[in-house]
C-alpha cells in the first residue's frame, strides 16, 4: 500500500512500461488499443467501464490533460460502437488543486458522456477524499442536472450504511474498499467488512436503487444472488462488476446465468498505483506479477 501512493516509485513505473505482469491487469496503453480489448469483451457479452489510470495530479496542467483524455475516450467508445461507461477519479482531475476547477473539469467530461448517452461513474477514493466526493457528486446531480453521474460506497467505511441511506435512488457502485484506513473511520475486521457490504447492498436493492456489485467474492455473489430471488429483485435493477483480468472463468458464468456484468478496464500508462493495490488486496495476485517479469 505504499508502494500504490508512493510518488518516486509511479514516475518510474511509468518509465518502466508494462513490466511485473501489469499488462494482465492493465488492458493497454493508448485509447485505440484498449477500445480492441473492449470489442473483445463486448463479443463475449460482457459491458464495460473504461477507466483512464491515474490519480493524485497536483497541476493544472496534468489535470486539464487527464480530462481531454477522457473526453476523448468518450470519443472514441462512441466512434467505435463498442459498449462501455467511463470511471474517473477526481484526484486525477485537480480535485486537490482546486475544488470548482475539478467540478468544471467534471461538467466537460458529463456534458460530452451525456451527448453520448453515457453515465460515469466517480471511483471512490481514500477516506480524506469522500465526504467531497459525495458533496460534489450530489452538486453534479441536482445543481447542474447531470442524471449521468454516480459514484461508489465503500463497505469497510463505518458512514457507509447512512451514505447508501441517504444516496437512495441514485444508481451506486458498491464496494469492500481497496485503502488503508484508520480503526478511527473503518472496520478492520474481514468479517465485519463482509457483513456490512452484505448490508449496505441489501438496503440499495431494497431502496428500489440501481446497484452494482463489484466483488470477485463468489460467497458474496452467491449471497446476493439468493437474496434477490427471495425478494424478487428483478436482474435489471442490478449488474456485477469485476476487474479486468480477474475470475474470468466466473464472469462468464454469471453471464451465462443471465446476469449484466461488467468489466472495469483499467488502461494508460499511470498503471503502478492501481497495480500495486492490487497486489496488496491478495497477494495470490503476485503470481501475475512473477509471470510478467519472467516473461521478459
Ligand atoms: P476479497 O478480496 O475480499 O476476496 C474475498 C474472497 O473472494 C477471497 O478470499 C477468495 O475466496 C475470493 N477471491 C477474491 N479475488 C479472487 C481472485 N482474483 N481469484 C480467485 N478468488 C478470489 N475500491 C475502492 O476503494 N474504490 C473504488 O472505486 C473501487 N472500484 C472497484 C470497481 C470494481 C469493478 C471492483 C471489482 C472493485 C473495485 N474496488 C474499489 C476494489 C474493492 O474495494 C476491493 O478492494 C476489491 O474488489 C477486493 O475485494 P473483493 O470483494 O473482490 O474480494
Amino acid at each position: 500500500m505504499f508502494a500504490a501512493s508512493n510518488k518516486m516509485l509511479n514516475k518510474a513505473a511509468r518509465k518502466w512500461g508494462f513490466r511485473f505482469g501489469a499488462a494482465q491487469v492493465v488492458a493497454g496503453e493508448t485509447i485505440e488499443s484498449v477500445i480492441e480489448k473492449v470489442a473483445e469483451l463486448n463479443e463475449k457479452g460482457l459491458v464495460c467501464t473504461l477507466d483512464h489510470l491515474g490519480e493524485f495530479v497536483t497541476s493544472k496542467e496534468e489535470a486539464i490533460e487527464a480530462t481531454q483524455y477522457n473526453v476523448r475516450t468518450l470519443e472514441a467508445i462512441e466512434a467505435s460502437n463498442v459498449t462501455s461507461n467511463l470511471s474517473v477519479k477526481m484526484t486525477q482531475l485537480g480535485l486537490d488543486i482546486d475544488r470548482e476547477f475539478c467540478i468544471k473539469n467534471m461538467i466537460s467530461i458529463l456534458a460530452t458522456a451525456k451527448k453520448y448517452d453515457k453515465f460515469v461513474r466517480i471511483d471512490m477514493e481514500d477516506y480524506a477524499h469522500c465526504k467531497v466526493t459525495l458533496d460534489i457528486m450530489k452538486e453534479l446531480r441536482d445543481v447542474h442536472g447531470f442524471d449521468n453521474v454516480g459514484t461508489v460506497i465503500q463497505s469497510y467505511l463505518f458512514r457507509a450504511e447512512e451514505d447508501v441511506e441517504a444516496l437512495k435512488g441514485i444508481p451506486l457502485r458498491l464496494v469492500k474498499g481497496a485503502y488503508k484506513e484508520s480503526p478511527e473511520v473503518a472496520y478492520q475486521n474481514k468479517s465485519e467488512i463482509d457483513d456490512n457490504y452484505l448490508n449496505i447492498i441489501k438496503k440499495h436493492l431494497l431502496n428500489k436503487s440501481y446497484t452494482a456489485i463489484a466483488s470477485h467474492d463468489h460467497h458474496i455473489i452467491e449471497k446476493v444472488i439468493a437474496f434477490t430471488k427471495e425478494h424478487n429483485i428483478s436482474s435489471n435493477q442490478f449488474e456485477f462488476q469485476m476487474l479486468y483480468g480477474f475470475r474470468n472463468e466466473l464472469q462468464m458464468e454469471l453471464l451465462e446465468k443471465g446476469y449484466k456484468v461488467r468489466v472495469y478496464v483499467p488502461f494508460g500508462n499511470d498503471w503502478f498505483g492501481y497495480f500495486m493495490r492490487r497486489l496488496a488486496e491478495r497477494p495470490q495476485n503476485i503470481s501475475f506479477a512473477l509471470k510478467g517479469f519472467f516473461s521478459k
